[in-house]
């Protein structure tokens, strides 16, 4: 991150290193858990005058710092083209979708799975988290895993098995994979900030939130809290992307598709209410389930990948071909 900046002398490294921080501010964000740079940088004005009991024009100011000292502002094609080369893929062990997404699941990206229950969606989710651990010539970019498990189905035993399969101690395995179950949604988008800390103290290549959504959909059912909650959700995927970016990391969520037999006409991969979800995540794959344990997996949205379906398989060892 700091190699492609503008060098600066002196750059903020602490909260107090920032303009308008005094040790009173900086006590207060601490407790509320904004520890780092990159969590003020990411974070909204609301958010930080209320957790810092100031203004909202102090906070917008302070953000604006953060991001300055993170280079989050406009920068020259170059410095991009630069960034892009750091571009790490995780594979997915299945060659047939590793070539869907020339390579494996990006980093500084977010990557969506949708489809209906059992499709294949948490088997990913596990196999990219012991994946994200192997060497950069066996597809993985030796790093650790961040789970956050909404619906409680995380299986470490899912995890050996995986990572015995590939040649990885599954002990160490386990230890790479920092877990956390996520009671609700406030909860889910504050262990994302807390996140924040652990990728920079630790080498956090993947962050996973197995699902995205189930959260956001039982606490704002129906139609009048759809925008309320499509809101809140954009901003916790703003702040995933931001993640990406600054930590160079994959960001791979998942999100559920009702079927629904009330629809004949119009598309049957569009998921149930997810059109705001649409506009943030750069790479979406659409899971569903065929003959054996087949699986296909169409790729329906990249900035610069063709669309395409491929075929794979979960077996007892993971994600295969067929
Ligand atoms: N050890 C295993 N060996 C072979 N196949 C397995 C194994 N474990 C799980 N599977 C396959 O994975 C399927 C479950 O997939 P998964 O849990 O990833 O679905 P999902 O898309 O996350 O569903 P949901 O929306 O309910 O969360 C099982 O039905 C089974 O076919
Ligand atoms: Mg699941």
């Amino acid at each position: 991150m700091s190699n492609i900046s503008h060098k600066k002398k002196g750059k903020p490294k602490e909260l107090m290193d920032l303009p308008g921080v005094g040790p009173a501010i900086a006590k207060k964000l601490m407790e509320a858990g904004y520890k780092n740079i990159i969590s003020i940088a990411v974070a909204t004005p609301a958010e930080l005058a209320n957790a810092a009991d100031i203004g909202e024009n102090a906070a917008r100011k302070i953000i604006e710092a953060a991001r300055e000292a993170l280079d989050l502002g406009f920068e020259t094609a170059d410095v991009v083209y630069e960034k892009r080369m750091k571009v790490g893929r995780i594979t997915t062990g299945s060659r047939n979708l590793d070539k869907l997404l020339a390579g494996g699941i990006e980093t500084q990206a977010i990557t969506e799975v949708f489809g209906a229950f059992r499709s294949g969606k948490t088997q990913l989710a596990h196999q990219l988290a012991v994946n994200v651990q192997l060497p950069p010539e066996k597809g993985g970019l030796s790093g650790k895993a961040i789970y956050i498990d909404t619906e409680g189905t995380f299986r470490p035993e899912r995890i050996c098995q995986m990572a015995q399969a590939i040649g990885l101690e599954p002990k160490t395995a386990l230890k790479n994979i920092i877990y956390a179950r996520a009671y609700n949604s406030d909860h889910q988008m504050l262990l994302v900030q807390q996140a924040q800390e652990v990728v920079e103290d630790e080498n956090v290549r993947l962050l996973v939130i197995d699902s995205l959504t189930s959260h956001f959909r039982a606490e704002y059912p129906g139609r009048e809290m759809l925008a309320e909650r499509q809101q809140k959700l954009n901003r916790h995927l703003h702040m995933l992307q931001r993640l990406a970016d600054v930590a160079n990391l994959a960001v791979f969520v998942t999100n559920q598709v009702m079927a629904r037999p009330d629809v004949y006409f119009g598309d049957p991969t569009e998921p149930v209410g997810g059109h705001v979800l649409a506009h943030v995540p750069q790479t979406r794959l659409y899971l569903r389930r065929a003959k054996d344990n087949r699986r296909i997996c169409r790729l329906v949205d990249s900035p610069y990948l063709p669309e395409g379906e491929v075929v794979f398989v979960i077996t007892e060892e993971g994600i295969r071909d067929p």
